[in-house]
């Protein structure tokens, strides 16, 4: 559109090419509210009358439910709206609005934007989901269930402490995002295309009036930097590594040979040909939508790396990448959460495979520890009692007296003491005997629940006062504007 130095217009399938106006429909709000913070920094600096002012505002204002062609021939959303804005307000005023600005600040003005009200988003669904996820333990405190490495069995745990610790796994996602805003929101408005202005703008007022918390302050720097995208969208990936392994751990423990939880119907898909399925498309939908994002990271960072400094216009192609991040996070931590809520837990089952497994083999190794034996000694007795439950089928529990004496041979332990140990130690002793801080016991659950459910309120308080801070302020602009047109 503002191609006076250039002779020719671009042809459709070059400006198909070049243009952003697709994925500049979701900014297209911040563009308006941008432009009017602006304008209103324009009048109270003298740089406009008031009679601009309002013109420009009340154009900018209808525009608010505009619905924009694509077909309009402009390159991206900051041209159109402000050809709209002269078309609507004449060029003797519209035509002033992009005095002391660029679409270089415009664009990464209105991306911050986004992306501050998107980690908002995120932050309150991930709330959401840390409550639902404590809430559940809440019911599953004496819920027995063998944990694992290596995918093997290795101790007696508690379903709640499972739930807890996803809890705290996506609570430093929370953490994460939540200290990725505070350099998210900073204004870049102002610094012109790459070098400022002569004119005597104020960036101080316009950041404030759109809600930012302090400016990008090198010209260079806020027109150029795409870093703060990446860190979001970096975070994003982190959080999404982190659902795909709870759906993971979900679709394992959905199979019939676990069957230790059932997804509810609505979170499953039918087979076209098999009528006994029930799978879990929804879950593993997330670890597949994990990778997109993973993509948009390197999308991200691969445009970034060889860039020089100042804008460039590969810098156009990373929206559609954090439109697609934000999407897909926000809706996997909604299911997510509702997964969690509606899940059928199968204690029974837990609870069998958990005392069929010999997994009370450390236990008894400890207790002989507390008789003074070293613990090389006693992991050497336990190993074989194992060995030997293992060979004759049957539980440690149920192994014979000659059994047990096999098994301090070479050791200077007294065979009836491992008898009493053993005759003493069920998977629930273990659990009761099992105190030290943060461990699977029966005791630290109710410690860490309470202690989670603080952090969550404390946690949403903090979310109500930044975002009513950014709500204010825009509705501080909002009157302004109201009171000039
Ligand atoms: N549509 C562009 C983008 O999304 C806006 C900035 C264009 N600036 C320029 N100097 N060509 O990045």
């Amino acid at each position: 559109m503002y191609r006076s130095r250039l002779g020719t217009d671009l042809s459709n399938i070059t400006l198909d090419y070049v243009s952003s106006i697709d994925d500049d429909s979701q900014i297209a709000l911040y563009d308006i509210i941008g432009s009017q913070a602006h304008t209103v920094m324009l009048l109270e600096n003298k740089i406009i009358t008031k009679n601009d002012a309002k013109k420009i505002l009340s154009s900018l204002e209808n525009l608010k439910n505009e619905k924009f062609d694509s077909s309009s021939g402009a390159e991206d959303i900051h041209e159109l709206i402000e050809s709209l804005v002269i078309k609507k307000s004449g060029m003797a005023s519209g035509g002033k609005m992009h005095t002391a600005r660029s679409r270089n600040d415009q664009v990464v003005l209105d991306v911050r934007m986004k992306i501050r009200d998107d980690i908002n988003i995120i932050c309150n669904c991930l709330l959401d989901t840390i409550e639902s996820l404590v809430s559940v333990s809440k019911n599953h405190q004496k819920t027995i269930i063998p944990f694992y490495t290596h995918l093997q069995q290795a101790q007696a745990g508690l379903f709640s402490h499972y739930l807890l610790a996803q809890a705290d796994v996506l609570s430093r996602d929370f953490q994460r995002l939540f200290d990725t805003f505070e350099r998210i929101n900073q204004s870049p408005l102002g610094a012109g295309p790459v070098g400022g202005t002569s004119i005597t703008i104020d960036r101080h007022s316009t950041a404030k009036m759109l809600g930012f918390d302090g400016v990008v302050e090198n010209s260079l720097d806020a027109t150029s930097t795409r870093d703060f995208v990446a860190e979001y969208v970096a975070m994003v990936s982190i959080l999404m590594t982190n659902l795909s392994r709870i759906s993971e751990d979900f679709i394992i423990w959905s199979t019939s040979e676990f069957s230790f939880i059932e997804l509810s119907d609505e979170f499953t898909s039918p087979s076209s040909v098999m009528p006994q399925k029930k799978n879990p498309d929804i879950l593993e939908l997330t670890r597949g939508k994990t990778a997109e994002i993973i993509g948009n990271l390197t999308a991200i960072l691969t445009t970034v790396k060889g860039l020089a400094s100042g804008y460039g216009r590969d810098l156009q192609q990373i929206k559609s990448s954090i439109w697609s991040t934000s999407k897909i996070s926000i809706s996997a931590l909604l299911i997510i959460k509702s997964i969690i809520l509606t899940m059928k837990v199968n204690e029974k089952q837990m609870k069998k495979v958990t005392e069929s497994s010999n997994l009370i083999a450390l236990d008894i190794a400890e207790k002989l520890v507390q008789e003074g034996v070293p613990f090389r000694v006693t992991h050497k007795i336990a190993g074989v009692l194992v060995q030997l439950a293992h060979n004759s089928k049957k539980p440690i529990s149920k192994l014979s007296t000659i059994e047990i004496k096999k098994s301090v041979e070479g050791t200077k332990v007294d065979s009836k003491v491992v008898s009493k140990i053993i005759s003493n130690t069920s998977v629930v002793s273990s659990l009761k005997d099992r105190k030290s801080f943060g461990s699977s016991g029966y005791d630290e659950q109710k410690r860490m629940i309470s202690d989670r459910t603080e952090k969550i309120n404390s946690w949403r308080l903090e979310m109500s006062e930044r975002e009513n801070k950014i709500k204010s302020s825009l509705n501080e602009l909002q009157k302004i504007v109201n009171d000039l047109t």
